[in-house]
């Protein structure tokens, strides 16, 4: 196979909270390749979410990365300085939220949210053809009027819309690596599908996606590879066919039996 894309190495980060230190990653290693999407599975607080800001070198105190390495294109990124690892994110690697309230900034315009992206990505368009994309963007994702929703602030538009704005900035940034973190949660089924479909269009470009969610359904669909994640350690990985035809972890099929009813032995 090629060389990955995106490749993590021992990565651990750990939460030092005052009477104890919660290991939330534990030595996980993950590799991306271009064209492929990986989906990550696991438990709530398995350490998803945390590996997905781990990458991107946005772990706040009380935590930290005290260990491994993020390579991307020969570069460790956990080693690169605060200004360049900045220009990476966006450039490079973009990232869906999980939590779209907390990384949309409510005073400022979705407009504006999506001339950043625009601003940041190796693939900038002028301002002029900019916009019709933006439009074009967010009725991918389901968003209806969205001349109007381009005006908005963020705090003005539910929950679901900003998340499907936030996956419209994630699909503008023509990132080589996207990150989405639970991207269709919470969202109907017919916008869910659609997400789902502009996340294979960017697999056809050869992006490499990152896909964490808890639905196994969706993984079936859509991945490539997965890696499933246990209390902050990779317990499996393999292709789609191999985990789900013959999971060998005791907590794969767990999952599995929980998802679809069956028994796996
Ligand atoms: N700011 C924090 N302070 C202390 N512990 C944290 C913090 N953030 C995460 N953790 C711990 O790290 C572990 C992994 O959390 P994480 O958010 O990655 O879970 P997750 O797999 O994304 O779960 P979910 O499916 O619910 O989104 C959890 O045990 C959590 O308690
Ligand atoms: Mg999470």
């Amino acid at each position: 196979m090629d060389k990955p894309a995106l490749s993590v190495r021992g990565l651990c980060t750990y939460f030092y909270l005052k009477n104890r230190t919660v290991k939330a990653l534990d030595g996980v290693d993950i590799d991306l390749f271009r064209g492929r999407i990986t989906a990550l599975v696991g438990g709530s607080g398995s350490g998803k979410s945390v590996l997905s800001l781990s990458i991107l070198g946005l772990i706040e105190k009380p935590g930290r990365v005290v260990k491994g390495a993020v390579i991307l294109e020969n570069t460790d990124l956990l080693a690169l300085p605060e200004r360049e690892l900045r220009r990476t994110r966006g450039e490079r690697i973009a990232m869906i939220f999980q939590e779209p309230t907390n990384s949309l900034n409510p005073v400022i315009k979705v407009k504006e949210h999506l001339f950043e992206v625009n601003r940041r990505s190796a693939r900038r368009m002028e301002k002029r053809e900019a916009l019709p994309v933006f439009h074009e963007t967010l009725s991918r994702v389901g968003l209806r009027d969205t001349g109007k929703i381009l005006e908005s602030y963020p705090f003005e538009l539910s929950g679901g819309m900003c998340q499907r704005i936030m996956v419209a900035m994630g699909l503008l940034a023509r990132s080589t690596v996207l990150i989405a973190d639970e991207p269709t949660s919470s969202l109907d089924l017919t916008t869910q599908a659609a997400i789902l479909k502009e996340l294979s269009r960017l697999r056809e470009d050869g992006i490499s996606i990152l896909l964490i969610t808890h639905d196994l359904g969706v993984v079936a669909q859509m991945a490539d590879d997965v890696y499933v994640i246990k209390d902050g350690r990779i317990v499996e990985q393999g292709t789609v066919y191999d985990v789900f035809e013959k999971p060998k972890h005791e907590y794969t099929k767990l999952l599995l039996e929980k998802d679809t009813g069956l028994k796996w032995d």
